[in-house]
């Protein structure tokens, strides 16, 4: 992504009022936690691509969005550089500590981070989204 399509995403989602920028909007959905694996119900997303969820003990949210493909992904919402948490802003995850900057999948797009965010296996079926703990 280049500098100037990230610096417009920015400014729209700093515009963003209610629901008007849909990738800025990003909300916890419930879960349960089973056997190590992280469940949520499709039925409970009312259509959302992008969302988080917190399970008890985790250092930081888990975001998980859905790609073009359908395939999810997850990652730990956790600034490698120093560990603050990140924010959801336009549709990359930025670091309101020093301003690392990665993709949905956890990629670092900007440094000072170098390492990619701690990502989680995902899966799904018919009902049901499963994140790996
Ligand atoms: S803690 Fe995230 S960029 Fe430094």
């Amino acid at each position: 992504m280049n500098n100037d399509r990230r610096k417009f995403i920015r400014q729209v989602g700093s515009l963003a009022i209610g629901g008007l920028a849909l990738s800025s909007c990003v909300h916890y959905v419930p879960h349960n936690v089973r056997d190590g694996m992280i469940v949520i119900r499709k039925s409970d997303l009312e259509g959302k691509r992008n969302f988080m969820v917190r399970p008890a003990g985790s250092a930081a949210p888990i975001f998980v969005s859905r790609d073009d493909k359908e395939q999810y992904q997850a990652v730990l919402m956790l600034c490698t550089h120093k560990r603050c948490t990140l924010r959801l802003v336009g549709d990359v995850l930025e670091c309101p500590c020093h301003g690392s900057e990665f993709s949905p999948a956890g990629d670092v797009l900007s440094e000072p981070a170098e390492q990619a965010l701690s990502r989680y296996a995902a899966s799904s079926d018919t009902n049901n989204i499963y994140i790996k703990l």
